[in-house]
């Protein structure tokens, strides 16, 4: 059922036939606002309306909406349907707020349409003072997600377009953000390292898909807070309200005004308005640095020459022996060495100056997909590792994995040296002796360790 009536809310979408003509007045104070010069179901089919398309089209009424989108399943809701499914839009029920308005956890179900299977939901209610650009962004993301599916962003389940109101209905995401979890929330520990690689190649595969569309689609704002997560971490990319159509044809990139966010946005597109996809890419390096090193994009509270994470920290992505300097302590040495510096190189590609030389972003699912089997870690503390000999025969053998006791801990570059002496990323095992010392061990020396230790047993004489 399409929504009862409706406000002639100036509903005009870019205006030439590259250049979007944006409003200057989104209220967000995170979003640039700088003026530059200038399928269905899981697959790229080439079926996908561009949204220069709907440029020609000029005002759209509610009922144009629902009948462009009539093959996209999206349900068209009323603005009583959706108080009644976020109970009022109650405060119990409110998720976050961003740059386009509040958000709010509902549920629906076959009583709101035939068909509809009972899920949560996440409301996305539009702020009136976003005025015409929030209009815009709002209908921008009905467009491409009315038309995308991919197990790689988050499902679009109808929207609202009654009066004054303008909402999105989207499948509920039970983790909440990419930023809550690696920056607000340390309620549950920090990411494990193999939880941040899977969010890296789940969002490198959704932008993956939007730009090896037929109908390519430039994201635009992809950073930490647009990646959402189900409880089993499967990631999501959402917000396309700034999404654009890619270069077409003979064009080499879409020239537009300059809006994303800062700390995320390519250096070419700041400076030139010049969009590609390669823009994408850029940001993506920065969320991947960001989930290394546990830091964001841009810090204020941070020492002055520390502030921006990407000026800090490029040159220390090429270098493994430098690379510790970048890595998130509170990993503990839990990750893959290999891996890290697999993934340190893609994301010092994916920050390149020239978008040229930056990678395509396939390219990077092929290089980071392999870090998942990377298994090249450590002990999770200190293990001990007891031989009980009678009469010349080893009777029990335990190698136990023990708490990490804080007081031994070491700096991550001392357990860096101690484990690679001449190269590599920090990472660190230690071995306790009966005697209690605690060393850091390579696995040529912790093997050889262990062995003279069964010997020491043997001969009845504790490790010295
Ligand atoms: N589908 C969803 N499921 C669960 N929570 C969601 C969903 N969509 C958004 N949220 C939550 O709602 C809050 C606001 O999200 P929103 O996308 O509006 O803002 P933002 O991403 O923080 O900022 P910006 O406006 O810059 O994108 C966030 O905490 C987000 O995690
Ligand atoms: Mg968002």
């Amino acid at each position: 059922m399409a929504a009862r009536s409706w406000s002639p809310f100036s509903c005009c979408v870019g205006g030439g036939a590259v250049a979007d003509d944006y409003d200057d007045e989104y209220p967000s104070p995170r979003r640039i606002r700088r003026r530059g010069k200038g399928s269905p179901a899981g697959s790229s089919s080439s079926s996908r309306m561009s949204l220069r398309s709907l440029s020609s089209s000029g005002t759209l009424s509610p009922e144009d909406l629902s009948l462009m989108l009539s093959g996209s399943n999206l349900h068209a809701f009323t603005y009583a349907e959706l108080r009644a499914a976020t109970a009022n839009f109650s405060r119990a029920n409110y998720l976050g707020s961003g740059g386009f308005g509040p958000v709010y956890k509902g549920a629906v179900d076959d009583r709101f349409r035939p068909g509809l299977a009972a899920q949560d939901v996440a409301v996305k209610y539009l702020d009136l003072e976003c005025g015409t650009q929030g209009h815009k962004e709002w209908l921008a993301e009905v467009f491409f997600l009315g038309q995308l599916r991919h197990k790689n962003l988050v499902k679009l389940i109808g929207y609202c377009y009654e009066d004054e109101h303008r909402m999105l209905v989207y499948e509920f995401m039970s983790a909440g953000s990419l930023e809550n979890h690696l920056f607000k929330s340390k309620i549950n520990g920090s990411l494990p390292w193999m939880t941040r690689v899977k969010i890296a190649v789940g969002a490198a595969k959704g932008l993956a898909f939007l730009h090896d569309a037929d109908t390519p689609v430039i994201y635009r704002d992809f950073k930490a807070s647009n990646i959402l997560l189900d409880s089993d971490y499967n990631t999501k990319l959402s917000d396309f309200g700034l999404a654009k159509d890619g270069p077409q044809g003979d064009e080499t990139h879409v020239t537009t005004r300059v809006m994303g966010t800062h700390g995320y946005a390519a250096p070419e597109y700041i400076m030139t308005g010049h969009l590609t996809a390669k823009s994408d890419v850029y940001s993506f390096g920065v969320v991947l640095l960001e989930l290394l090193s546990g830091l964001r994009s841009v810090d204020r509270a941070r020492r002055p020459r520390e502030q921006n994470l990407v000026d800090w920290a490029r040159l220390y992505l090429k270098r493994s022996d430098r690379l510790y300097k970048v890595m998130d302590p509170s990993f503990e040495c839990q990750y893959s060495c290999k891996g890290a510096e697999v993934a340190a190189i893609v994301a010092y590609k994916c920050l390149c100056q020239n978008p040229k030389s930056r990678p395509t972003m396939a390219e990077v699912v092929k290089a980071l997909e392999p870090v998942l089997t990377l298994e090249d870690f450590f002990p999770i503390g200190p293990f001990v590792f007891t031989v009980i000999v009678e009469e010349d025969k080893v009777v029990d053998m335990k190698v136990k994995v023990e708490e990490k006791d804080p007081q031994h801990h070491q700096n991550p570059e001392d357990m860096h040296r101690q484990k690679y002496p001449d190269s590599a990323i920090h990472t660190g095992s230690m071995l306790h002796g009966r005697d209690g010392l605690i060393t850091g061990y390579n696995g040529a020396q912790r093997r050889k360790q262990m062995s003279s230790s069964c010997h020491m047993e043997r001969g009845g004489i504790g490790l010295g």
